[in-house]
């Protein structure tokens, strides 16, 4: 049967991609986005004219009346909600933002599928709520009881309502614990992109904790992969961490992005800031078995796809 999926977050980084790839294998999608300013909302208008033939609504996830109306006009059979104040470090300095579309949007989707409990919910969540956490790699039954940033704390409410919405109204919410995604259309915020836009203009950049941070970089075709077949599992009530299972530092990401740029950076070391934390490392086990999940791009091989990408759109 084909599927009727409703994206939140459409004009965002992983959303742009995943309405693409849905509506190509034949599903129905219909995209909501508040096109908001956190960074420039021209990148969100060319994903979405990109996404020829996907219609996304402007509108906010906290406006429920509006949501609720959209909703009830496309009848979805699945949501994934896409849409958040995404990044660590913006969350100390705007806490308000991660509170307002990550909590309060978040409850406005849950109360529309107690509505319509046969609605099938994918929403994301992120590494960031393995927080301090130190045994590597981080498995889903892992303790996330000591967060690192406001962030991560908000993700991690997103999971208990989720469970909580499906203990007590049965509704069907699939949590997937994103790590550190880039790759095409990507998002200006993250260090791979602004590092990429710095290089070619010949300016410094700031590499934190002397480059010794250790992230799971996850390739966004992978990403999809492993979103899509959550969505089609259909699940009650788990949770799934998508990442690549081979961590690299900031050292090597740099290392990598001159390499394919072809010119050297210029390194200015700064003190780790607060929230961030020393390594993310996903186990994906779980994934693997019951989603057939089997990441296939290296951070070698995903770097000058997105660089190529970088200088055909953004320079
Ligand atoms: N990219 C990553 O590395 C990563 C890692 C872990 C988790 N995540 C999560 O995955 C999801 C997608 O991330 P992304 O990288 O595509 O981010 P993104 O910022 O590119 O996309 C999010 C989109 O949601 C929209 N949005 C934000 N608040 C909204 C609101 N209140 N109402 C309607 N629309 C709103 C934004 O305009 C944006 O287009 C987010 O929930 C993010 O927290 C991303």
């Amino acid at each position: 049967m084909t599927k009727r999926v409703f994206i939140t977050g459409a004009a965002g980084f992983i959303g742009f991609h995943l309405a693409r790839s849905l509506a190509l294998r034949g599903d129905q999608v219909l995209g909501y986005d508040n096109f908001n300013s956190y960074y420039d909302p021209e990148l969100k208008r060319d994903r979405a004219s990109n996404l020829k033939g996907i219609k996304i609504v402007k509108g906010d996830l906290c406006d429920y009346p509006f949501l609720d109306e959209t909703l009830l006009k496309f009848k979805p059979t699945h949501i994934v909600n896409l849409a958040a104040q995404a990044g660590v470090r913006y969350s100390l300095e705007n806490p308000r933002e991660y509170l307002q579309s990550n909590v309060d949007g978040f409850f406005n989707i849950l109360e529309f599928c107690r509505e319509f409990p046969d609605v099938k919910l994918l929403y994301a969540s992120s590494s960031s709520v393995y927080g301090n956490n130190t045994k590597t790699p981080f498995e889903e039954s892992d303790s996330i009881n000591d967060q690192a940033s406001f962030y991560g704390t908000t993700k991690k409410m997103n999971e208990m309502m989720a469970d909580m919405y499906h203990k007590l109204y049965g509704i069907s919410a699939i949590g997937l614990r994103f790590f550190t995604v880039y790759g095409e259309w990507g998002r200006p915020d993250m260090a791979y992109f602004s590092f990429t836009k710095k290089i070619i203009n010949n300016e410094p950049i700031e590499v934190y904790g002397e480059g010794e941070l250790w992230r799971d970089f996850t390739y966004i075709d992978d990403i999809i992969s492993g979103t899509t077949a959550a969505l089609d599992l259909g699940a009650g009530n788990e949770i799934f961490n998508l990442g690549n299972n081979h961590p690299h530092s900031v050292n090597e990401l740099i290392d990598i992005l001159e390499q394919s740029i072809g010119k050297k950076a210029i390194r200015i070391n700064k003190p780790l800031p607060v929230g961030d934390v020393h390594k993310t490392y996903a186990d994906i086990t779980k994934s693997s078995r019951l989603l057939g999940y089997d990441p296939q791009t290296s951070l070698e091989m995903g770097i000058p796809k997105f660089i190529s990408w970088y200088r055909k759109q953004m320079s």
